[in-house]
C-alpha cells in the first residue's frame, strides 16, 4: 500500500480558543514496502502527521490518500505502534494479541494460531499465558508491536516505539523490526528522535522544520546498496556513508528556538 499528502496541513485550536499551526502544506508520497523515518525538532508536528494517516485526525487542510482513496478514519489497514505501550493489563499477552481480531469476527482458532505466529515473530514464543504487567518494557513493545502484525497490516505507523528502551533493547528492536518489515513487506512510517536510528532503519528520512512543520530534507538511504548486501546495523555505523548522512541530516534538524 502507498499514501500520499496533497498539501496537507493542520492547525489546532486550543481550549483557550488559540490557533495553533502544527503542520504547513505537506506533500509526501511513500511507495508500497519503504521505510521512511521522519525526524525533526520536538513540537514540529510529526505526531500530528501520524495521527492524520493514522485517521484518527482530519487535517484542517489537503488530503491525506491510501492507494488513492482518501482516508476518512482509523482502520487495521494501518497499524499504530505508541512510545509506551497501551496494552489492556487485566488481559493476558495473547488476549491482547488477539483483540483487534476478535474484533473484526475472526474464530477463535485461527486468532490463537494468528497470535501464536506472531507471539514468535516478535520473540516472545512461550509469554502468551503472561499479564502484560509482568513483562518488561521491551517485551511490552513487542507485545504491541505483534498486536499490530496480527491484523496484517499493509502500514505500519510507529511514534517513537523504541524511545523509552534501554540501548541493547533497542538495538535488538530495530533488527527484528527490520528483518519483519522486509520479509512481510510492510510500508512503514516511523517517527523517531535518534538520527542514527532512521538512517539504520529507514529507506528514507524525512527532516522536518519547526513548527509549523514542513519537510525540509528528504534523504534517500541507500547505505546497503552501496555494499552490495544488507550490512548488520553494527557494521554500518562504521562505514564513513553513515558519518557522511548523519551529518546531513543533523545538519538540517533546526533546534526548536521557541
Ligand atoms: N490537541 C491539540 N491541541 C492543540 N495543540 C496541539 C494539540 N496536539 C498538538 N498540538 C500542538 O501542535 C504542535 C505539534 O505537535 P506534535 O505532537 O505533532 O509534535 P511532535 O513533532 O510530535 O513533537 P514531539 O517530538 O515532542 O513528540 C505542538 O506545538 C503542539 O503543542
Ligand atoms: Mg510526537
Amino acid at each position: 500500500m502507498s499514501f500520499t499528502l496533497e498539501r496537507v496541513s493542520h492547525r489546532y485550536v486550543t481550549d483557550s480558543g488559540e490557533a495553533v499551526h502544527a503542520l504547513a502544506d505537506t506533500d509526501l508520497v511513500v511507495d508500497p514496502g519503504q521505510f521512511v523515518c521522519v525526524v525533526g525538532p520536538s513540537g514540529c508536528g510529526k505526531t500530528t502527521l501520524l495521527r492524520i494517516l493514522a485517521g484518527f485526525l482530519t487535517p484542517t487542510g489537503g488530503v491525506a490518500k491510501v492507494d488513492g482513496d482518501p482516508i476518512t478514519g482509523p482502520s487495521w489497514e494501518r497499524g499504530v505502534v505508541f512510545q509506551h505501550a497501551n496494552l489492556f493489563p487485566w488481559l493476558t499477552v495473547r488476549k491482547n494479541v488477539e483483540l483487534g481480531l476478535k474484533f473484526r469476527g475472526v474464530d477463535a482458532k485461527t486468532r490463537r494460531q494468528t497470535a501464536e505466529e506472531v507471539l514468535a515473530l516478535v520473540g516472545l514464543e512461550g509469554f502468551g499465558d503472561h499479564k502484560t504487567y509482568e513483562l518488561s518494557g521491551g517485551m511490552q513493545q513487542r507485545t504491541q508491536i505483534a498486536r499490530v502484525l496480527a491484523n496484517d497490516p499493509q502500514i505500519i505507523l510507529m511514534d517513537e516505539p523504541f524511545g523509552a528502551l534501554d540501548a541493547l533493547t533497542r538495538e535488538r528492536l530495530q533488527s527484528d523490526l527490520l528483518q519483519i518489515s522486509r520479509e512481510r513487506r510492510k510500508t512503514v512510517f516511523f517517527i523517531t528522535h535518534s538520527v542514527e536510528e532512521a538512517i539504520i532503519l529507514g529507506d528514507r528520512v524525512l527532516v522536518m522544520s519547526p513548527r509549523p512543520g514542513r519537510v525540509v530534507l528528504d534523504q534517500p538511504v541507500a547505505i546497503s546498496q552501496a555494499y552490495g548486501r544488507p550490512l548488520p546495523a553494527a557494521e554500518l555505523r562504521n562505514t564513513p556513508e553513515f558519518a557522511e548522512l548523519r551529518e546531513r541530516v543533523s545538519g538540517a534538524i533546526t533546534a526548536d528556538t521557541r
